[in-house]
């Protein structure tokens, strides 16, 4: 790999991780890159540093540009392992470079390194940086998604670099959404934002509607997004902001996906005729096994979906432990304006639907009530029973989903 010229001085010069599946518990099918930009201006500047099993990587492609000595100003937007643990490596070969940092950012990083003989600034929304040709501007992102979080605007190139908001775990040679759609397609590029946006953003999407409202307030004129991770924004960035506030608005598909697991298969077959119960009116259905799938991707259909059904069996009175695992994922990724109901079998006593609605209503989720549970395995007749949950369901969704479009 070598750097890639994202404006002219202003080169990416991260490294493409292919092989990583499994991002601290996330499951990445596809990989993903570490990006972060190297400024040639008067005062040489780096925009973020990469995964620290990357350092030599990155360093040989700053060393294709410029000495790294010769860096000036090292730009950290956020602290999480992936963007800062090459830092040492950085100001080995460059001790007299100034740190640009938020002051949560600061308290982090005194956590990673002994920072005591590095020059270190905070910064705040608003503070500017002049390198040269070029003047920088921070803006603070607490919460999107750590608290150190900021972005950094490039004025006179109109380019943000956006940190891990409104990038993909999407490992490509294309840098850019324009090479990107050459080779792939616009729609596998919609699904990596999705994914990222489930599985990391999903808390938080009022912030983010509030800081874009922020950055609109500004007045900055964005010609190219450059988030830490995936691909570059400079066909369309608007497209990406406008997914952005779509999700955060509570956008969502009329379908229903079912996500379950089974013991002894009855569960199971209680799925299939709800499932077909849901088709029958007209509602499109997506069906995660848990034992099959990993959480994220589970998490990643049930927020395309406007409605999720959970089905587990009850074991020793209580959930079965899969979904009892995917429940704990979703209620810290705090799902909102999405329906949802359960439903299961059980052989000695009942419990594992009614603590799947206890723990969907602590979510503020919307319910559909009361689920179906089924006694050992289920017949002819609770099959039907099962199709006439399904349609009700699928009733209620179209009904719910009504009020988002
Ligand atoms: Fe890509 Fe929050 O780190």
């Amino acid at each position: 790999m070598q750097a890639i010229e994202v404006k002219p001085g202003i080169y990416w010069v991260g490294a493409i991780d292919w092989s990583i599946r499994d991002f601290h518990g996330y499951v990445t099918p596809k990989g993903t890159t570490y990006n972060n930009y190297l400024i040639i201006d008067d005062q040489i500047t780096l925009l973020d540093t990469v995964k620290y099993t990357f350092a030599e990587i990155m360093i040989e492609n700053i060393r294709g540009l410029t000495d790294p000595s010769k860096i000036r100003n090292i730009i950290i937007n956020h602290i999480e392992n992936d963007h800062v643990t090459s830092l040492d490596r950085i100001m080995k070969l460059t001790p007299d470079a100034t740190i640009y940092i938020t002051q949560k950012g600061k308290q982090g990083l005194d956590r990673f390194f002994d920072t005591s003989k590095w020059n270190i600034n905070i910064v705040k929304t608003g503070d500017t940086l002049n390198i040269g040709k070029r003047t920088l501007l921070f803006i603070e992102t607490p919460m999107l998604h750590w608290p150190d979080s900021m972005m950094t605007y490039i004025k006179e190139d109109k380019i943000l670099i956006s940190q891990d908001a409104f990038g993909q775990h999407l490992a490509s040679s294309a840098r850019f959404d324009d090479d990107f759609i050459k080779s792939a397609s616009i729609s596998e590029l919609e699904d990596s934002v999705i994914d990222y946006y489930a599985n990391i953003l999903m808390p938080f999407g009022s912030l983010i509607k509030n800081k874009i409202a922020d950055i609109n307030k500004l007045g900055l004129d964005i010609e190219i997004i450059a988030p830490d991770h995936g691909i570059i924004w400079r066909k369309d960035p608007a497209k990406v902001i406008n997914m952005y506030l779509d999700m955060a608005n509570g956008k969502a598909d009329l379908r229903v996906v079912i996500v379950y697991d089974t013991m002894w298969q009855s569960t199971e077959q209680m799925m299939i005729p709800i499932a077909q119960g849901i088709e029958a009116e007209g509602v499109d259905v997506k069906v995660i096994k848990l034992r099959a799938t990993p959480l994220s991707i589970a998490v990643k259909e049930l927020w395309r979906a406007r409605g999720s059904l959970i089905g587990s069996p009850t074991i020793n009175n209580t959930i079965f432990p899969t979904v009892g695992e995917f429940l704990t994922y979703l209620k810290g990724l705090r799902p909102k304006n999405r329906i949802a109901g359960a439903f299961g079998s059980y052989g000695w006593g009942g419990g594992a639907v009614k603590q799947i609605y206890d723990e969907l209503k602590l979510m503020g989720l919307e319910t559909v009530e009361p689920g179906i549970q089924i006694l050992y395995k289920p017949s002819t007749e609770d099959k039907k029973l099962c199709y006439e949950f399904g349609r009700k369901f699928a009733e209620q969704v179209i009904e719910y989903h009504k009020k988002f479009v």
